[in-house]
């Protein structure tokens, strides 16, 4: 089931733009990916009833942002991975196993953490906005409760610039100095700086200019000198820049139609997977790139064009769309759609509705080509497939 003409008109989602990005680099992104999507057709039978769509989270590209995170700030910082971006123990076991700690927004996030290794270290936090006319209330907080030791702020999550995020994480330690002066002792000895780095969703490339790991580092030092004296323990939270560039989701495409003219290609996933993309896609979206049954880009040429269309998810509501006359080449019903970018708020967001299991997850590995232009091998390890049973649970 999927939007028709009439769904699709009467769609109350608002407008979004045909493209967010160039579509003309689709044939460089794809090449990127074919390697692994040609092995995941011939390895796991991709396209097949058995196995209609996949979700891949490249564990080099993983461990390349973690490691980029690390060197980037000192040795002595505790990177906090926000485990609300992708929760999968598979990427926690990764993410722990590289030395990053775990932050938890629940009850059950802290348990999940628990479970996976992640050592205890209860840092409660709590929302009060550092307002002018507040700051003396707040203060005076500090100097009731001696066990008020840490400030902790968290900008937004993409779409803050990086000197908003600065901007940010000045205020909180100028708070926290003034606390200290106040009670004429060092009592906030933690600052965390919360998350919130973009992740570049228009190419392949990890950060938009200005925006890695280093930038950030670069522009804290010079702003923000404090919290690189030893004045104070420092703790990061990054979620999405340290996962989202690791996922890729692979769909067959079940069956096209026509809506209003524009062919409309429709995958085993969409609204579920992909929540906030269907409910705010002027915002929100994912590059989408178009393989063959095989796994070999379909690539464009004069002779074969790029032609909009529109690409829709399997539920059962008008919404359920990915892009909407977006430029693809000509999508074909069998062919592969790669969604990129899907590692963070993509399968930690899923929506039970229509009671559609989850995609399977596997964790992609790639051995290095022994010599210039050799294929690479791609080995493939499950971290999550979800049975019906455990999906008809949810009602339970
Ligand atoms: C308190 C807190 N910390 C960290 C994060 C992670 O943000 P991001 O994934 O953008 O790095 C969030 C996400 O909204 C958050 O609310």
């Amino acid at each position: 089931m999927h939007p028709s003409d009439s769904d699709l008109a009467a769609s109350s989602a608002p407008p979004a733009p045909a493209t967010h990005y160039d579509t003309s680099r689709h044939d460089e992104w794809a090449g990127a990916v074919e390697g692994v999507v040609r092995a995941a057709v011939s390895q796991l039978n991709l396209g097949s009833d058995e196995c209609p769509a996949v979700e891949l989270i490249d564990a080099a590209v993983l461990d390349a942002q973690i490691a980029s995170l690390k060197a980037a700030f000192p040795d002595n910082w505790l990177h906090a991975y926000a485990i609300k971006a992708n929760p999968l123990k598979g990427v926690l076991a990764r993410v722990r196993a590289a030395g990053l700690g775990a932050e938890c927004a629940s009850r059950e996030e802290l348990l999940h953490a628990r479970r996976c290794g992640f050592p205890a270290r209860a840092l409660v936090k709590f929302g009060e906005a550092l307002e002018p006319a507040r700051i003396d209330d707040l203060v005076g907080l500090y100097r009731r409760h001696a066990w008020l030791t840490c400030v902790h702020c968290h900008v937004g999550s993409q779409g803050c610039s990086t000197a908003m995020l600065v901007t940010g994480v000045r205020a909180a330690v100028d708070f926290a100095r003034r606390v200290n002066a106040a009670v004429a002792r060092r009592q906030v000895v933690v600052i965390d700086i919360g998350g919130g780095l973009c992740t570049n969703y228009r190419s392949n490339e990890p950060a938009m200019a200005g925006m890695s790991f280093a930038d950030y580092a670069a522009s804290l030092r010079a702003t923000v000198p404090e919290l690189f004296t030893g004045e104070f323990e420092v703790i990061t939270e990054f979620g999405r820049s340290i996962v989202a560039k690791a996922g890729v989701t692979l769909s067959c495409v079940a069956g096209l139609k026509s809506c209003g003219g524009v062919p409309t290609a429709v995958l085993h996933t969409g609204a579920n997977q992909f929540v906030r993309q269907a409910y705010r896609p002027a915002e929100w979206f994912q590059r989408l790139s178009v393989f063959g049954r095989d796994g070999a880009v379909r690539r464009c040429i004069a002779a074969r064009p790029m032609v909009p269309h529109n690409v829709a998810g399997p539920l059962c509501f008008s919404g359920d769309l990915l892009a909407r006359a977006l430029p693809l080449p000509q999508v074909a019903a069998g062919d592969i759609i790669c969604i990129h970018d899907t590692g963070a708020y993509c399968t930690s967001m899923y929506s039970m509705y229509n009671s559609r299991t989850p995609l399977p997850v596997y964790l992609v590995a790639r051995s290095a080509p022994p010599q210039p232009g050799a294929r690479s091998d791609y080995c493939f390890t499950p971290i999550k497939v979800q049975s019906t049973a455990q999906t008809l649970a949810f009602w339970e």
